[in-house]
């Protein structure tokens, strides 16, 4: 595998690919690489011929106060595991290379209602900043397909939204959420908790699954479930964000005729913020 750390020199390497007929895969990280992203990249392995990684911890989707100072910044591991797991190119820019005029200089994709809820109404210019940066990759490396995680539901929706909306003639995948043997999904921040608090994180998908049998056993009164779960997260000491039985197509907050739900959650516990999700199809 070849890390490129230019615009310029990643262009003219993907140049030659496509002139030789390669589909391109891309698989946008932010380093401090685990299982998930890995299966990301195997995912990309089946539909394009030449993956390209990226790893940018983008300053843009963070607000103050977050985590972009302790974010955890691998490359050198990165490296190794994207080499093992079959990836050609790994970008790695600097914010210089990626926002030369400056961030308050840079145009903004804003992909509105569905940026503004949940994690957009909890961590406000987030969704911003990712589909300004995830436009930009598409910009750089014009890839064929595009794997993100299923574990940002949300994420996934605004950049699919961002595709169609600018008419990018690139194919995006979810892939599975990768969980621990405990139903934890796997995350970056996971390397936040202590070993107390990561014997308590798998609770936030144990209330996605007992909410979702709920559901599923005919109960339709999401505002209780949701009061409900979030009580309990908070006895198993998480502080609560947010617990929201929604629609797939729009993430707007399910009625009882519904048929395609997800149930987004985020919570802290410790240091760390912690999202997940689950669907149902009834
Ligand atoms: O999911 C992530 O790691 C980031 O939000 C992404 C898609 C790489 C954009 O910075």
């Amino acid at each position: 595998m070849k890390t490129i750390h230019t615009i310029a020199e990643l262009r003219s390497t993907l140049a030659a690919e496509r002139a030789a007929g390669k589909r391109i895969g891309l698989v946008p990280t932010m380093g401090n690489l685990h299982t998930g992203h890995l299966t990301l990249v195997h995912q990309a392995a089946a539909s394009a011929d030449i993956i390209v990684a990226t790893i940018f911890v983008n300053p843009l989707q963070f607000g103050a106060g977050e985590d972009i100072e302790r974010y955890p910044r691998t490359l050198a591991e990165d490296r190794d595991k994207l080499t093992e797991a079959g990836c050609h190119y790994l970008f790695a820019p600097d914010d210089a290379e990626m926002y030369p005029n400056g961030r308050d200089n840079q145009t903004e994709v804003i992909v509105p209602k569905i940026s503004t809820i949940h994690c957009g109404a909890s961590r406000p210019g987030h969704f911003e900043g990712v589909a300004t940066v995830v436009c930009k990759l598409f910009g750089i490396v014009q890839p064929d397909m595009a794997v993100f995680g299923e574990k940002d539901f949300q994420q996934l929706q605004v950049i699919r939204q961002m595709t169609a909306d600018l008419f990018l003639p690139v194919d995006v995948q979810g892939a599975a959420i990768a969980r621990n043997e405990h139903g934890l999904a796997l995350s970056s921040r996971n390397g936040y908790l202590s070993d107390a608090e990561l014997d308590i994180a798998p609770a936030l998908n144990r209330a996605l699954r007992e909410t979702k049998a709920a559901i599923e056993a005919g109960r339709r009164d999401f505002s209780t479930l949701e009061e409900s779960a979030q009580q309990a997260l908070e006895a198993a000491g998480f502080k609560r964000d947010f617990f929201n039985i929604v629609r797939q197509q729009d993430l707007l907050a399910a009625q009882p005729d519904d048929t395609l739900l997800v149930i987004l959650a985020a919570a802290h516990l410790g240091r760390a913020r912690l999202i997940d999700n689950i669907v149902i199809e009834l």
